[in-house]
This record gives structure tokens, sequence and C-alpha cells, in this order.
């Protein structure tokens, strides 16, 4: 096996040529579309859900902190992953002025690293946009379920009968984790399993995957909506809380002083709480995956990556200063924690109205997780469609829609495997997995910037990050404290599925080779080393099931 391509980087002149390809993909985003798109892939399921349980805290059933809340205070723990965040975010933007190519984290990896650490971080960012497309999905079926509940409560109440039946049976539209010991008794059994499935998780996935296929252009005006009615959303969430805000409910009578009351659990809570919510901030680095479909993108993916990060931290900040200014931080944790806080204040309030503006909530989270999941199902494509142009997957996977213009056979290939997760799969462990991951991949976009400054210093950089020395291994440290602060487990899961990656690389530099060798058929080639890779890869799973590392 010739090891030293393992090693070999890919030189940004070859990378030039490969943006500027004339049959490539179509080139029509403009920068206010790719902020756009940055907004659409942040605001997702994590300001709606997991901002509760940052703010909360959460213990175990035998009564164990399993990590502190930040209390009101986690109003600071999204100014501390927006600075994290706003470090990587420099460097992804001189990385995208330099390498104007859809493959993001992975080719900037090519570029400066090699073979090898392009291919695992390639394989790590599998967890940044399909796990989290499989969270989202999830996560978008649970609040479409809650969104039509709460029409049905109108409804049902300006007709005078109190709700309305869906009519869609419980076994067929629930994430089988959390369901009723009742819903599994009343599914339909296969060899005797329980079947639940997640009937809307796989419909939006279809329909997402639709759109990506006929276009990015029709895929942005479709975001552009999305986010333009999310907004909207958050803006009337954060006027209700204004409208409910007690002083209370930051800084708790009785409290031993101001501090203490604002944040109960001091920086530890707050540190704890921003890796929590780092969830919410992933995003504004997929906009580098539209870099060849961006009409001037040296100069525009910077704007968008920088800018949607900006916008959404503003956002952020506000949103959470709203929530818990109208709600006990205590209560928010819970699944739905914005329309939970809106809830409370049924007893004081009009009935109808705090129903309408729960209501409202839950279709400004269904909608947000639509744009989340489609700039996902924009991105994962095309890191697939790089890898492929490049080699490390089969030829057949760069293929380009000879209409559409668009990735279609990887974006099919994402679409339906996020589906079939979304499915079946539960949420709470993806969302950990996204997170390391992405911290991760952000670590080495840093790095790199670095490796890049000091092999190729006099290269034209349409952006530059400043202060370089200062901010990219400020980026590395801050990444790597924040991935501290996530469970042990999650440590373990993230390294188990390293190792699943190293087995499928070297199966492919075994399948390359043998291409070369007795004139073996590519398709012969790759099925004998799939075969190979899915063997190691069962027996890597079967050892960690095993270990009682997926429960
Ligand atoms: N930032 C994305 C979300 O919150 C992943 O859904």
């Amino acid at each position: 096996m010739d090891l030293s391509r393992l090693w070999k980087r890919k030189g940004l002149n070859e990378l030039s040529v490969e943006a500027e390809d004339p049959h490539g993909l179509s080139r029509s985003l403009g920068p206010v579309d790719l902020i756009f798109l940055g907004i659409g892939a942040v605001i997702g399921a994590g300001i709606f859900s997991t901002i509760g349980t940052a703010a909360a805290g959460q213990v175990d059933a035998a009564g164990h902190v399993v990590r502190l809340g930040a209390g009101p205070a986690i109003i600071l723990s999204f100014v501390v992953t927006a600075v994290v965040c706003g470090f990587a975010a420099i460097c992804y933007a001189e990385m995208a002025s330099m390498i104007p190519i859809s493959g993001s984290a992975y080719t900037y990896a090519y570029a400066t690293m090699g073979e090898l650490i392009a291919w695992i971080i390639g394989w790590d960012l599998l967890l940044e946009y399909a796990a989290s497309n499989v969270a989202v999905a999830i996560s978008w079926a649970g609040y479409f379920n809650e969104m039509v509940h709460n029409a049905g409560l109108l409804i049902g109440s300006s007709l005078g009968h109190p709700g309305w039946n869906w009519g869609v049976p419980a076994w067929l539209s629930m994430c089988p984790r959390g369901t009723p010991d009742a819903v599994f008794a009343a599914a339909p059994h296969l060899f005797g399993i329980p079947i639940v499935f997640n009937l809307f998780a796989v419909l939006i996935m279809a329909g997402i995957t639709w759109i990506t296929v006929i276009g990015i252009k029709e895929s942005s005006r479709f975001n552009a909506i999305m986010v333009l009615i999310k907004l909207v959303i958050l803006l009337f969430f954060t006027a209700v809380g204004v409208s409910l805000f007690k002083m209370d409910h930051w800084v708790p009578r009785g409290s031993v002083s101001a501090w203490k009351g604002f944040a109960p659990n001091g920086w530890g809570g707050i540190f704890s709480g921003a890796a929590i919510v780092f969830f919410a901030y992933i995003g504004f680095d997929a906009v580098s995956t539209a870099s060849e479909e961006s009409k001037n993108p040296k100069r525009d993916i910077p704007i968008g990556i920088i800018g949607s990060l900006i916008a959404c931290t503003v956002i952020y900040i506000v949103v959470a200063a709203a929530l818990t200014g109208m709600a006990p931080y205590a209560s928010l944790n819970n699944a739905e924690p914005l329309a939970s806080a809106i809830e409370r204040h049924a007893a004081s309030s009009s009935g109808l109205w705090i129903t309408f503006c729960a209501f409202l909530v839950s279709v400004g989270s269904v909608v947000a997780n639509t744009a989340a999941l489609l700039v996902y199902q924009i991105g994962q494509p095309r890191i697939f469609f790089s890898m492929s142009r490049d080699g490390l997957l089969p030829s057949w996977c760069a293929k380009i829609h000879p209409k559409y213009k668009t990735p279609v056979v990887t974006t099919a290939l994402t679409g339906a495997a996020v589906a079939v997760c979304a499915a079946f799969f539960p949420i709470d462990e993806i969302v950990d997995l996204t997170n390391i991951g992405t911290l991760f991949a952000f670590i080495l976009v840093c790095g790199g910037v670095l490796i890049l400054r000091l092999t190729d210093p006099e290269r034209p950089r349409d952006f530059r990050a400043p202060w370089v020395w200062l901010t990219a291994p400020a980026g590395i440290i801050s990444c790597l404290l924040l991935m501290v602060y996530l469970p042990k487990v999650t440590w373990v899961r993230f390294f188990v599925w390293l190792l699943i990656g190293l087995a499928f690389y070297f199966a492919m530099v075994v399948w390359r080779e043998n291409l070369g060798r007795n004139g073996m058929s590519e398709r012969k080639s790759f099925w004998l080393t799939g075969v190979a890779a899915s063997v190691i890869t069962a027996l890597v799973t079967g050892g960690s099931i095993w270990l009682g590392l997926w429960k």
C-alpha cells in the first residue's frame, strides 16, 4: 500500500481550476442570499428546544446533576458561544475566500493537511450535516404535531367544541424516544417488536430533498421565505416576553446577591450552558458549501458567514432575555420551552390568546426547522460531491443533474438516509454528537488557516482574518474548552465514529489500489471493499453496543 498519499495535499491552483468548471454547479447566489442561507441553517431546533436544558440544567433519574444550568445567565452563555463561533467564523471566512469550493472544511483540510485528515473531516462533517438533520427532522415532526394540536384547539374553541382529532395513529407519527407505553402496545408488531414510525419526519425530508434537487435558486427563495417568517415569529415571541416580563424571574426574591440570583451556578453553569447552546449556533459555516453556486464567492461567502453569525447572535440574546424574563428558569427544562413559558400564563390571561401565542410559536419552530433542514440538505450532498470529485467516493456520486445543475445523486442518497434514520432513531444522543463533530471541524479549520499563512503567505486573500495568530489559536482553545463540557459518553461515541470512518478510508485505499491492479472493474473492486468496510463497521459498532455506549 502506498502510504505517502495519505499525506498528499491538494494544490490550491488545482482547486481554483475546479472552482471555475463551466459544466459544474450553477452560480446564482448573491451576498443577501448567502446571509439568508446562514440564518436559515443557524436558527432551527436549538433556540426552540435545547435552550430550556441549558438554562435549567439536567439531572438523571437518581437525582445526580448531569449538567449545570446557567439560569437567567443563559443570556451570557449565548454571548460566550457567539465569541467562540466568531473566532471560527473568521477562519472559515479566510479559508472560503482562498478556496471557494463546495467541500467546505473537508476541502480546506485537503489543501492543508493531506488526504487522510481530509477524509476524517469529511466523515466528521456527516455528524454536523446529516446527523443534525436527523435531529432537526425529529424535532420538526414533534413541533408539527404540536402545531396541529394547537390549531385544533383554536378551531375547536371558536366552533364551540374543544379539540380536533388529527386522525393519524400515534404509532405512525411519533419519535420512538419518549413514546408512552400505551402507544407501543397499540402499535403493530413485527417479530414481537412494536413498530413506531416517525412518518412526518420522513415526509418533510422527502419534500426538502425534492426542493434541493430542482435547483439552488429555488431552494434559496424557499429558504428566504422561511427565514422571514421565523424572524417575524421570534420578534412576536420577544414582544410577548416583554409584556410578561418580571424582574423576579431574572433575580429571584431572597437571592444572596443579584449575581447569585442571575447566575445560580456561576461561570460553571454559564459555560455548561454555552456547550449546550452551541447546537443553536451551528450552521453559519454551511454557507461555505454554496461556494460553487455563489456569483462572487471570494467576497460574498465571508459576508454570508460573518453576517449570518452576527444577525443570529443578536436574535438569540434578545430571545433568551425575553424567555428568562417571562418564566422561572427552573420551569424551562422541557422539549418546548418557548411554548411552555407562554402557556404558564394561561391562568392570568385570556385562554384563547395564550393558545394563539403557543400556536404561533409552534408554527415558528416548524418553519425554522424546515429552513435548517433545507440548508443542511444543501450542504451534505455538496461535501460528498467534492469528495467524489477527489476520488474519495465513487465517481458516479459526482453526477450533476443536466437540467437543474444540482448534485442529484448525493442529494437523493443523503435525503433517503436521513429520512430512514429520523423514522426510527431518538434525538438526544444525536445533538451531542453533532456538537462534538462540529467543534472538531472548527478546530481543524482554525489550524488550517495558520498552516496556509505559513506555507503560502503570498497567495491573495480577499478576506484576511484580523490578528490571525491570536484569533485562530483562540478559536482552537475555546472550541476545545466547549468540547470538555460535553458528557464523557459523547467523547467515546465520537471516537467510535472516527474509527468506523478510518475503516472505510483504508478499505477505500485498497479499492483504489485494486483498480490499478489486474484490470479489476470499478464496480467489482468497489463492492469487495464495501463488504470489507461493512464487516469492520459491524464489528466496531457491535463492540461499542456490547460495551453499553448506545442505549
Ligand atoms: N443550529 C441548528 C439548529 O438549531 C442546528 O437547529
